[in-house]
């Protein structure tokens, strides 16, 4: 894909602080006009990804292109809306006030912003508080002006450092709604989460880091790599374990052992195969392997 076709596109991306790797050597691509998940524990290097993508902060290698230009580039920003991870707006600028600065530093023409900032606090639902001050504003009210000032001047890729973490069950409804809808006009989200299941949820593709580097990349099929399928069984000797090693055992836990890569229409031949093998089977489950499960068990290889 060329540079100018993705979203945004990575090159060997690394960022040191002094002696510490915050992020290594990072490659990837993120097309145009689709959700993606960057997913990672605390400290992994998501925020860092962020603010180098965003011009905010240098890299001491690789390099990397938004909107098919140098990240950082003065005239992307225009066309990049982004919500940072903490941010504090002015408590005693008036909602309306908030996004209008956020109009005049995009260069909005000045004709559209009443248009514009209607628009915003409409979709993330502060309609009739755009004339409250921030002050007044709780946590989640907080985020959802974030996300407005990240909706301005229709932008083509929207930068979302962890949308949702203050916002109540409607609002991370509410924010998956728009996340939707930006993708259906063709602009491309970039989200940063903890929440799996949202991510599950509303992502195409997802990356994983750990410690920096990337651990795992692709769509959401691709990475849970179809159903799993939880047995209780008796008898598990070695003959028993070679069949399941054959589908590929996905974790045990309480007396289950959990078979992946199979299929709804073959769970009877799996069955049938750890019978022959001599097993007894109590209880078979068709299992849906979620993000969270994949993710858990993705650090857990990676660390073990
Ligand atoms: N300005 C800085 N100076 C020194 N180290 C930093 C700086 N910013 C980030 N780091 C370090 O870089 C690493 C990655 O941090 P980053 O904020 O990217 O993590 P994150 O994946 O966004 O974590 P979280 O899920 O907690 O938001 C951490 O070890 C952090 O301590
Ligand atoms: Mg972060």
């Amino acid at each position: 894909m060329a540079a100018d076709e993705a979203a945004i596109r990575t090159l060997d991306l690394g960022k040191r602080y002094g002696t510490s790797t915050a992020l290594a050597s990072l490659t990837m691509i993120v097309p145009r006009g689709q959700v993606f998940g960057f997913l990672g524990p605390n400290g992994s290097g998501k925020t860092t990804t962020v603010k180098l993508l965003l011009g905010l902060a240098a890299p001491t290698g690789g390099e990397a292109w938004v909107l098919g230009m140098p990240a950082g580039h003065r005239q992307t920003r225009r066309r990049v809306g982004y919500l940072p991870e903490l941010f504090r707006y002015q408590a005693w600028l008036c909602a309306r006030e908030v996004l209008a600065l956020h109009c005049r530093l995009a260069e909005l023409p000045r004709p559209s912003w009443p248009e514009e900032i209607d628009a915003a606090l409409a979709t993330v639902g502060l309609a009739d508080r755009g004339t409250d001050r921030v002050a007044t504003f709780s946590k989640g009210m907080q985020q959802r002006l974030g996300l407005a000032v990240a909706l301005l001047g229709d932008p083509e890729l929207v930068v979302l450092d962890e949308p949702t973490s203050a916002l109540d069950p409607v609002g991370r409804h509410d924010t998956r709604t728009i996340i939707r809808e930006l993708r259906d006009r063709g602009c491309a989200v970039f989200l940063n989460s903890h929440l799996l299941s949202e991510v599950e949820q509303v992502c195409d593709r997802v990356a994983v880091i750990s410690r920096g580097r990337m651990i795992a990349s692709g769509t959401i099929e691709e990475l849970l790599g179809g159903d799993t399928v939880r047995l209780r069984l008796g008898g598990v000797d070695a003959r028993v374990r070679a069949a399941l090693e054959r589908h590929g055992i996905r974790g045990e836990e309480d007396g289950w052992i959990s078979v992946g890569g199979v299929d709804r229409e073959s769970v009877p031949d799996l069955v049938a195969e750890v019978v022959s093998a001599g097993a007894r089977v109590y209880a078979v489950e068709p299992a849906h392997q979620s993000l969270e499960d994949r993710f858990l068990a993705l650090l857990q290889s990676e660390n073990g």
